[in-house]
């Protein structure tokens, strides 16, 4: 069942030339899709578009069948921003992680377990009234996934996700999201990353999508990668299995 779906559009900023063009493609509900590209390819953009926050220059964005008009609040989609200090406003965790459900109009008692759940969940119980400026960097990354959990929605668009985090934070936050039943976009330069949680990328460079398939076959395609300025990832590059055997 179709959740996302995206044709013909255009992404770009007022006043500015497009950053994407003729973009194509749904996502089925609970589906997870990997969003590659080199840096300044427009992922952020996209997913901007994607919420709302930016109005598409042409083509048309549908959710569930209806389309996102900028502006609107979209309690079904979750943007998790690329950069922490974008997201994070209240003064404390505990009300910045709450900020999302409040706004939801739950009763205080629902808004408290999705709270308790998110933080535990995140990994931050125990930080709650700290302020969020006196967060290390990957506890703000934490924070925003955390306040994006709260609101359950059935799209999460996830910026740069492991960006900051510790290998530990890393693995529990992969964890995490593969135990979810929400769709997910999943903007990463973290390709292994992205081979734990998506079946299927997306290769965005040049202004289009260059590839959309398999993730196993597009970030494995070398010649692909290498013209997108990417490489492929260590998992799915040959080794010599006699002195270098993952499996040991
Ligand atoms: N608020 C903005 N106003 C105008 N232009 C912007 C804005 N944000 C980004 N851009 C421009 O849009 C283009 C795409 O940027 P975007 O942040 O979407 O790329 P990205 O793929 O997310 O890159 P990265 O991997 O570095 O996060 C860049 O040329 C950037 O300079
Ligand atoms: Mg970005």
């Amino acid at each position: 069942m179709t959740l996302l779906a995206l044709t013909g559009v255009t992404v770009g900023w007022p006043g500015q030339a497009a950053i994407l063009s003729d973009l194509n493609f749904s996502l089925d509900r609970g589906a997870r899709l990997g969003v590659v590209g080199p840096n300044g390819s427009g992922k952020t953009s996209l997913f901007h578009t994607i919420s709302g926050i930016l109005a598409a220059q042409g083509g048309a964005v549908r959710l569930s069948g209806q389309p996102v008009r900028s502006g609107q609040f979209l309690p079904e989609v979750a943007l998790v921003f690329q950069q922490a200090d974008d997201q994070l406003f209240c003064p404390t965790l505990l009300e910045d992680v709450a900020f999302g459900a409040r706004n939801l109009g739950l009763s205080a008692d629902e808004v408290e377990r999705r709270v308790v759940a998110a933080l535990r969940d995140c990994g931050l119980t125990g930080l709650e009234d700290r302020p969020v400026y006196q967060l290390s960097g990957g506890e703000k990354r934490r924070a925003c996934i955390a306040g994006a959990l709260v609101m359950q929605p059935s799209l999460m668009l996830l910026d740069e996700p492991s960006a900051a985090l510790d290998l530990r934070s890393r693995r529990r936050l992969i964890t995490l999201l593969e135990g979810m039943d929400q769709a997910m976009l999943i903007a990463s330069h973290d390709l292994e990353l992205l081979l734990d949680l998506c079946a299927r990328v997306i290769v965005l460079d040049g202004g289009r999508i260059c590839a959309d398939g398999p993730a196993r076959d597009v970030l494995g395609n070398a010649a692909l990668m290498a013209a997108h300025g990417q490489e492929v990832p260590h998992s799915l590059t040959p080794h010599d299995t006699a002195r270098h055997d993952h499996r040991l």
